[in-house]
């Protein structure tokens, strides 16, 4: 097939073609092809973001080797300037937020600011919006923030994830603070890296042993575990067994403790940074009211657990109970946990006890998918003008995820235009729950009629359907993938491709 001269969907214009080797993507094709990130477009979308007097936020990160104490545990890791998490990001909505990466990785390296529907050429994605980031060089990341929400950022190259490279970005509303009196970022994270292997020498073994090859150390966790498995996540619960997981950077020997006073309502913002572990949260003898999802309001409602998959965020807020009390995230289908403490002045900071776990472990758990978008966010009920299949599969003996059949192609995509309301149907014939993540974009969950919630991520359970919906309104190549590190890297990941 010519090219050229083809105005077929999803393929690009030969003059672009030529020039993706050397250029990632970043060049405009004449006409009928891809709206590539560099194109006028996209800096049109920008230019209507942009808002007169919009406040201008300047950070500059460093991405470098570090060593960590995880709480008792010294690893040697890759981490933002040398913490773990990174230190948080916090704009408000309408802002410019321009970041100066460094990168000291011995590496090329990105980062994807997950969740925020920003100008495509500043998404972070290497070989599809950018260049890499090479070892020794820098980079400027400018972008307006358009919504409100917790969110966070990672690089989005290989598996540095599954290091200590990620950070919340928090993004506040001229109208946060009416329903609660003070808030807590809580980082989840599964954790391997420095203490037995490396994320890259996982992922390699994964590919050459294909499934259930994973050794592991098993530390915290109980003898003999064998691969993750969970009723609720309809089958395996993971890949890889990880010998810690953490909460903002810490084993749940030494967590982190705060200060709340009893009656206090905490806005507790939780990030699900791990790359292979779902979490279930609650606070034992306290209940959540849950506000957001993935940095979109909901229709509150109360909950005593919720879950979060990879990549996934949610707001509650928490009355603190008298006493010293845990926030407690129980590693899905693995026998790990990690908190935070909310600690009381006036009493000793007491961790979590094991009859508090095994309490939570029986409570229901709400879903981020059977939440509700807030009435000023729903998108309207209306026919897409478009419909993609997304069909998940894998791993086969060769540890290969697909999505249609086929594994991650830059120069592949999902073809929609500007100004469609596009329908996504997840179909998930694997055995295992995948974390479907669009970025640029927020769709919202059609469950009954169109009324779930707004998110950009959603889990798709093994033998499940979810179907999404968004408008197509920011022009440019998007990744749809699933948030699992290593199923992304094996192949699970496909692009929303605007062409005109
Ligand atoms: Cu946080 Cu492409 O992902
Ligand atoms: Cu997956």
């Amino acid at each position: 097939m010519d090219m050229a001269t083809s105005n077929s969907p999803g393929r690009i214009c030969r003059r672009s073609f030529l020039l993706l080797a050397a250029t990632a993507g970043l060049t405009a094709c004449a006409s009928g092809g891809r709206v590539p990130p560099g194109s006028e477009r996209v800096a049109e979308a920008e230019r209507v973001r942009r808002l007169a007097g919009a406040r201008s936020t300047s950070v500059t990160l460093v991405a470098a080797t570090a060593e960590v104490d995880l709480g008792g545990v010294q690893v040697h890791t890759w981490a933002y300037g040398g913490q773990l998490p990174g230190r948080e990001i916090r704009v408000r909505r309408g802002d410019v937020l321009k970041v100066e990466l460094t990168n000291q990785l011995p590496e090329p390296t990105s980062i994807h600011w997950h969740g925020i529907a920003l100008r495509n050429d500043m998404d972070g994605v290497p070989g599809l919006t950018q260049s890499d980031i090479g070892a020794g060089t820098t980079f400027t990341y400018e972008f307006a923030v358009p919504d409100a929400g917790t969110y966070f950022f990672h690089p989005h190259s290989g598996v540095q994830l599954d290091r200590g490279l990620y950070a919340p970005l928090i993004v506040e509303d001229p109208d946060d603070g009416a329903d609660y009196d003070t808030e807590l970022v809580i980082v989840l994270d599964d954790w391997l890296d420095g203490v037995d292997r490396t994320p890259d020498a996982v992922l390699d073994e994964l590919k050459k042993n294909g499934m259930g090859g994973m050794p592991g150390m098993d530390h915290g966790s109980m003898p003999g575990m064998s691969m993750p498995k969970s009723e609720l996540l309809g089958g395996d619960a993971g890949d890889v067994t990880y010998p810690h997981v953490l909460a903002n950077g810490r084993t749940f020997r030494d967590p982190q403790a705060v200060e709340a006073k009893e009656g206090q309502r905490v806005r507790l913002r939780l990030i699900n940074a791990a790359a292979d572990t779902a979490f279930r949260v609650g606070v034992p003898g306290a209940r959540l009211r849950v506000t957001h999802t993935d940095g979109f309001p909901s229709r509150p409602q109360e909950a005593d657990v919720v879950l979060l998959g990879m990549g996934e965020r949610l707001d509650a807020v928490v009355t603190v109970p008298a006493g010293s009390v845990p926030v407690l995230a129980l590693a899905e289908g693995r026998d790990q946990y990690a908190q935070v403490v909310l600690r009381n002045p006036d009493v000793p900071a007491k961790p979590a006890e094991d009859a508090q776990v095994k309490q939570l472990v029986g409570l229901p758990v709400l879903m981020a998918t059977s939440l509700r978008a807030a009435d000023r966010v729903a998108l309207p009920d209306k026919q897409p003008d478009v419909v993609h299949d997304l069909v998940l599969d894998g791993p086969g003996d060769k540890y290969t995820w697909t999505i249609n059949g086929k594994v991650y192609d830059p120069n592949d995509g999902l073809p929609v235009e500007q100004g469609q309301h596009v329908r996504l149907k997840f179909d998930n014939k694997s055995r295992m729950f995948h974390p479907m993540h669009l970025h640029g974009h927020t769709f919202q969950v059609r469950a009954d009629g169109n009324s779930g919630p707004r998110k950009d991520t959603v889990l798709v359970l093994p033998g499940r359907s979810v179907e999404v919906d968004f408008a197509a309104d920011n022009p440019g190549q998007w990744l749809a993938h699933c948030h699992n590190v290593y199923h992304g890297e094996a192949g699970m990941m496909s692009v929303v491709s605007y062409v005109e």
